[in-house]
């Protein structure tokens, strides 16, 4: 698997993705928008050398704060360290332009995406009530300070 940037080339691979992938899949212009927009780093695995995207991540930086909007991988593909992969690439990208903590907002009954976070540290910092619409979810907001992940997670594999 090779984590690279992302090309225009890659939007309809990540919409099929993404339609697979969530409840409320963003638009393809909107995806289209986010993967070429100043300040946003977006990156995407690629699987051998038919340039199939296996999954991808979308995130900014906010002063010293990394913001994760999107990681999903597809569904053949799971399980098999691609979202692990995406996000060190993404933490090592911003770790250099001072970032020190991560935060991001996880359906409250995704489990897998919570494992996920778990494992790489993160911590559940409160609930956002209704965050997906009146009647259509709650959020936890997860954080995870990059040192910890750089001393935990990283020593550990
Ligand atoms: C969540 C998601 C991105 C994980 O991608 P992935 O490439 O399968 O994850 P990885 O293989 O890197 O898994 C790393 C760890 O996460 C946890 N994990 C991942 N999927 C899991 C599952 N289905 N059940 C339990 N734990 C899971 C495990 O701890 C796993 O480590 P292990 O395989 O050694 O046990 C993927 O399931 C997905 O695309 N889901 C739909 C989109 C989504 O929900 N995105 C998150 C929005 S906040």
């Amino acid at each position: 698997m090779i984590i690279k940037s992302v090309s225009p080339k890659h939007i309809n691979q990540i919409v099929e993705i993404e339609n697979d992938s969530f409840i409320t899949p963003w638009p393809k212009q909107i995806l289209a928008d986010y993967i070429k927009k100043p300040g946003f780093f977006c990156n995407i695995a690629i699987n051998g050398r038919d340039e199939e995207v296996a999954g991808y991540s979308i995130s900014t930086l906010i002063y010293d704060e990394i913001h994760v909007f999107k990681i999903a991988v597809s569904r053949c593909h799971r399980r098999k360290g691609v979202a692990i992969e995406l996000l060190s690439d993404t933490f090592n990208f911003y770790e250099k332009m001072g970032a020190l903590s991560v935060i991001l907002e996880v359906r409250t009954t995704n489990a897998p995406a919570i494992e996920l976070y778990k494992k790489l540290g993160f911590e559940i910092i409160r609930t956002r009530k209704n965050y997906y619409g009146r009647g259509r979810g709650d959020a936890y907001v997860m954080g995870l300070a990059l040192d910890r992940y750089y001393q935990k997670f990283l020593s550990a594999t």
